[in-house]
């Protein structure tokens, strides 16, 4: 099996979300009952012969990143295999970290930040950052260093946020096992809502009923320049405008690539009603 091949098999395999560890290791699996047995051992092949090893509850695994996921088998006698597992390669940003704040340096850039930052508004109360990044939130909006909880999986993202901002924290994980719950906001930035998995999408405003959301989502038809600047390509996720309002009961407003979930207004709305 090539590559060609194997991304083809990807797409062709049906994933099902792995629900007991839905709390702890957030992943899918595609089982070899029912499909055709030699490729499905094929391509637990080519990912034993072209992954790296990573270490997961002190064992060793190999593991095949392409395009900002992760695949790995359990096993290499072929004999016995039964599933292969994906998940989200939540590193793929340390990729791109020690250029990511140059490539939206230029004035545009700046520009579509203004438009951001006073759309913001003011965030009282307690913050959560979803895939901080570098902190560009810290560089729009002042925020008391106990009110900011930032979280980003990417060690090198963190790496630079923790250079610009060292009193402020920025926990290296993932939204999807985030256990700290009720903020008073919720804030994520230029897409980072849109690596979450969608089978955890709907944690955001049920771990916070309270917060104010200001969630940046990709357009559905956006290819996001980072991709373009980089040339690394990572699989994300895309919600139209309308399973967003479904989701989160308000209309996405248009802002530049972006559908912004912005429940403030609407909170308030309520409230005076
Ligand atoms: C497009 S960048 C945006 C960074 C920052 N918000 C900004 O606007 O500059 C996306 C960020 O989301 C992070 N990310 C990826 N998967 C994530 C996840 N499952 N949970 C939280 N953050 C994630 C990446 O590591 C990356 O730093």
């Amino acid at each position: 099996m090539n590559e060609k091949e194997f991304k083809n098999w990807i797409k062709k395999s049906q994933w099902k979300f792995a629900k007991s560890a839905k709390d702890t290791n957030p992943h899918f699996y595609t089982l070899i009952h029912g499909v055709n047995r030699l490729n499905f051992i094929e391509a637990a092949k080519y990912i034993n012969a072209n992954g790296s090893q990573e270490w997961f509850w002190k064992r060793p695994y190999t593991v095949l990143k392409i395009d900002g996921w992760k695949y790995w088998t359990m096993t290499t006698d072929y004999s016995e295999i039964i599933l292969i597992n994906k998940t989200k390669d939540f590193q793929v940003y340390d990729k791109i970290a020690d250029n990511y704040d140059f490539y939206f340096s230029d004035p545009k850039s700046k520009a579509v930040d203004e438009a951001v930052r006073q759309r913001i508004g003011n965030l009282p109360g307690t913050v959560l950052d979803i895939g901080a990044g570098t902190g560009l939130l810290l560089e729009m909006v002042s925020i008391p260093v106990e009110k900011y909880f930032g979280i980003d999986p990417s060690p090198k993202m963190n790496e630079i946020f923790k250079q610009k901002f060292p009193n402020f924290r920025c926990y290296k994980q993932p939204f999807e096992i985030l256990k700290k719950k009720g903020f008073d906001n919720v804030v994520s930035l230029y897409g980072s809502v849109n690596y979450i998995l969608p089978e955890y999408i709907n944690k955001i405003e049920n771990d916070n009923p309270k917060a104010r959301l200001f969630l940046m989502f990709f357009n559905p038809d956006y290819y996001p320049e980072t991709y373009i600047k980089s040339g690394v390509f990572i699989d994300h996720f895309v919600y139209s405008a309308k399973f967003l309002e479904s989701l989160f009961g308000v209309k996405p407003y248009q802002l530049g690539n972006y559908l912004v979930i912005n429940k403030h207004e609407v909170r308030e709305q309520i409230l005076f009603e």
